[in-house]
């Protein structure tokens, strides 16, 4: 009876995942795609938990009871900002179970040295490189790019010694060959992600990400284990899809990101042109006064908003704009504001900000020459227009939102310091720019008092 049970229940599974991702494509269906990947993932278990495959039930359940604590304990004790290092770690335990069960199977006498070797080598690169990408983003290391004289030479040697040892493993099941490899694959990893500066780690984990589903291929290969292979290849997809996208949206190419230096220096305010000139500043209540005269405002969201958790506040800004005012609020994103895909989207819906009124970069910038005000809150890089005229600048290239064009434009953050990409931002010195400084939701919420006082 259970011949047919274990594919079947193993493409229901996979059916629910590909649902999944489906869901999570958009905001609005991303809650459903959760919770089919959830259903899914529980079948998956369930259903190998009663396969052959497993020998002893007990020991596989505490160790499902062991690790699912930890997983839990820290989703729900994460900051949203922290995210990118949480996901970086988790990466490196995916990387690292492939390694572990590549060299289980090697042990166990399995004849699949090609797909072992695979799973083996980019499991190994996932799981030393996402464990930097953790080190980096947590601050345990120097955010900065780490180069070194004849880095890529030595990243090549390494690569071409792999190559050979995958080759002469495969040719003589030779064990003591499988762990060399191993270890080089584990060395690999740390140096190709060392060079990589901090801005460019999301992108970075997304590619270890996509290694680590490709990982799994091999291993599902290995263990002629169907779910395996089906989950791994779309993990392995969306994982490169996902870097493009970032890498696009910040028009860079894949191999600039991997071969790394950005963000190893930062540039001056004479880059910018801005040396000696003064911002103006305002203050809560004159944002308030010009606000409410306002016939559109558009909120320009950034990193600044999610370290303070200013989402609420800025929906309550909304919210008094429209109806106290008859003032028309849009919102803009930017593909790559804050630190990881559809940081904004996320935190805007956690605040119930409908849908309807967060327009993506393409559909908004036509929209600043008739606004009255652009409301820049915690955003600096995206909206740096030095993208568009400075080819010597790290962020050339990137698409920017147009702020500028904004009647007045408003600026909420601490300082005139700069964003990730540690280029000054000119229009802090625009004529029709005015400085809020301060913490992006105190500053909101005064302005909140000043509009809710009369
Ligand atoms: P940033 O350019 O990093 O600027 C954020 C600004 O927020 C800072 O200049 C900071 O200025 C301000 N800030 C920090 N804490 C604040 C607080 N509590 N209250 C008010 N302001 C605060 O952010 P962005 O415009 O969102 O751009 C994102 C950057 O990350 C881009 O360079 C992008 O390429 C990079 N990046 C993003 C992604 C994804 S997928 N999102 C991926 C790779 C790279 P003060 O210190 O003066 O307050």
């Amino acid at each position: 009876m259970f011949n047919w049970i274990l594919p079947f229940s193993y493409l229901l599974a996979s059916i629910l995942f590909i649902l999944s991702i489906r869901g999570l494509a958009s905001p609005k269906t991303a809650r459903e795609g959760n919770l089919l990947g959830m259903a899914g993932m529980l079948i998956a278990i369930v259903t190998t938990l009663y396969s052959p495959l497993v020998s002893d039930i007990a020991l596989t359940i505490g160790v499902i009871i062991v690790g699912g604590m930890i997983g839990t304990y820290s989703a729900l004790h994460v900051k949203m900002t922290s995210l990118p290092q949480m996901i970086a770690a988790f990466n490196g335990l995916g990387g690292l179970s492939a390694v572990l069960i590549s060299l289980a199977e090697i042990i166990a006498g399995s004849p699949a040295y090609l797909e072992a070797s695979l799973g083996l080598i980019i499991g190994a690169v996932a799981f030393s490189g996402s464990m930097i990408a953790f080190a980096k983003l947590q601050g345990l290391i120097s955010a900065k790019a780490l180069v070194f004289p004849f880095q890529q030479f030595l990243n090549l040697v390494l690569t071409v010694a792999a190559v050979t040892l995958c080759i002469m493993f495969i040719r003589s099941g030779n064990h003591e060959l499988f762990f060399w490899l191993a270890g080089i694959a584990i060395l690999l990893g740390f140096l190709l992600i060392l060079p990589i500066g901090g801005a460019d780690m999301p992108v970075v984990i997304s590619v270890l990400n996509s290694y680590s589903g490709w990982a799994a291929v091999g291993i599902g290969f290995s263990l002629n284990n169907v779910l395996l292979i089906i989950v791994g290849a779309i993990v392995g997809a969306s994982g490169a899809i996902l870097s493009y996208i970032m890498v696009k949206a910040m028009n860079r190419s894949l191999l600039s990101v991997m071969l790394g230096g950005f963000g190893a220096e930062t540039h001056q305010a004479s880059a910018a042109g801005t040396a000696g000139k003064i911002a103006k500043t305002g203050n809560p209540q004159d944002a308030a006064f010009i606000m409410e005269n306002a016939n559109k405002v558009i909120i320009v969201p950034g990193y600044g908003m999610a370290v303070a958790q200013a989402q609420h506040v800025l929906r309550e800004m909304a919210d008094d704009l429209r109806k106290l005012y008859d003032v028309k609020v849009m919102f803009a994103i930017h593909p790559v504001a804050g630190r990881m895909p559809g940081h904004m989207n996320v935190l805007l819906a956690e605040a119930n900000v409908p849908y309807e009124d967060v327009y993506e970069l393409e559909d908004i910038n036509r929209e600043f020459a008739t606004a009255d005000v652009a409301y820049v809150i915690g955003a600096n890089d995206v909206t740096n227009p030095l993208a568009k005229t400075d080819p010597e600048s790290p962020i050339y290239g990137m698409p920017v939102l147009d702020v500028g064009k904004a009647k007045t434009v408003f600026f909420v953050k601490r300082s005139l310091a700069s964003g990730y990409s540690g280029v000054e931002n000119p229009l802090f010195f625009a004529d029709n720019t005015i400085m809020l400084y301060g913490d992006a939701k105190v500053v909101t919420e005064e302005i909140v008092g000043a509009l809710e006082e009369k």
